[in-house]
């Protein structure tokens, strides 16, 4: 994969619309930081890029390489090159761990993997992570911390080597060890075939994975662009200046529904439910 394009992208859940036409390319050895504040759209975009079926494409187009991906399956993106790491990821009780790992393996082979190779893998992610073997015979997720959960998303891509990794908030839940194990992981990607876009609230993690590009989400669409010190700026000053650079009250992406009057209607007046 050379490049990731995404155009005028207008996506809806729900009958909600939550993308308001993002523009983006993401070319070979490119990292993309994605910031925003809360409930703006990262993750949405994200998902759809992945092909999340409970987000709707209303308009636009996501081209790898040239070639449209909206009428691929999430298997077929996969085998593409893309991979997400969730934000949430999912517990999934019954479904062992290490059968889930040899299965996204052999979806993307023609030979099935042979079992030394596949534990020879496994083995020296689980040294790398720094994580308890007994996770790959537990049921995917199920139970696991949240840090856990988090590695278990970098196992994942270690495995497949996507060309575009999708990375959602892997820092929140890690504690400072677990932080610098993940981005390390992270960074020995970074080569010839290789590109991502990240999301983090923070330039903790930013500092030690460099994005090349940054960009911030509001409303479903990207308001500004930049490099590290975009991060920067909005690590020291939050979304403030950016806000009153753009003529913007308040970073909501959806009018939400009146529970009680009160808080109901300072939401819809978007000051963050902050009545006082
Ligand atoms: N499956 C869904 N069903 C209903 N609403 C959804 C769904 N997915 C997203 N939304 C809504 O879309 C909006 C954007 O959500 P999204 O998860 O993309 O935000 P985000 O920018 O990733 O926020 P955060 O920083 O909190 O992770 C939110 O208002 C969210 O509630
Ligand atoms: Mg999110």
């Amino acid at each position: 994969m050379k490049k990731i394009e995404i155009k005028n992208l207008v996506v809806s859940v729900e009958g909600e619309k939550i993308l308001n036409g993002i523009n983006l390319t993401v070319n070979n050895n490119e990292i993309h930081a994605l910031m925003g504040p809360n409930g703006n759209g990262k993750s949405t975009l994200l998902a759809t890029i992945m092909g999340h079926p409970s987000y709707t494409v209303e308009d636009g187009d996501i081209l790898i390489d040239g070639v449209s991906v909206l009428e691929m399956s999430v298997d077929e993106r996969s085998r593409l090159g893309i991979f997400y790491a969730m934000q949430s990821p999912v517990e999934i009780p019954g479904v062992l761990n290490l059968d889930f790992l040899k299965s996204i393996i052999n979806a993307h082979r023609d030979e099935p993997i042979k079992l030394p190779e596949l534990y020879s893998q496994i083995n020296t992610n689980v040294k790398n992570l720094k994580i308890d073997d007994s996770m790959i015979r537990r049921y995917l997720n199920n139970g696991f911390s949240g840090g856990e959960k988090k590695k278990n998303e970098i196992l994942q891509l270690n495995l497949l080597k996507p060309d575009l990794a999708l990375i959602d908030e892997i820092d929140s839940g890690l504690d400072v060890d677990a932080l610098s194990v993940v981005s390390e992981e992270i960074n020995k990607r970074i080569n010839d075939n290789f590109a991502a876009i990240i999301v983090s609230h923070y330039d903790r993690f930013f500092n030690l994975v460099q994005p090349t590009h940054a960009h911030v989400i509001i409303k479903g669409k990207i308001v500004k662009s930049g490099d590290n010190q975009l991060v920067e700026r909005i690590n020291k000053e939050g979304y403030e200046w950016l806000l009153a650079e753009l003529n913007l009250t308040a970073p909501v992406a959806k009018k939400q529904q009146p529970i009680i009057g009160g808080i109901g209607c300072a939401a819809n007046k978007g000051n963050n439910g902050n009545n006082k």
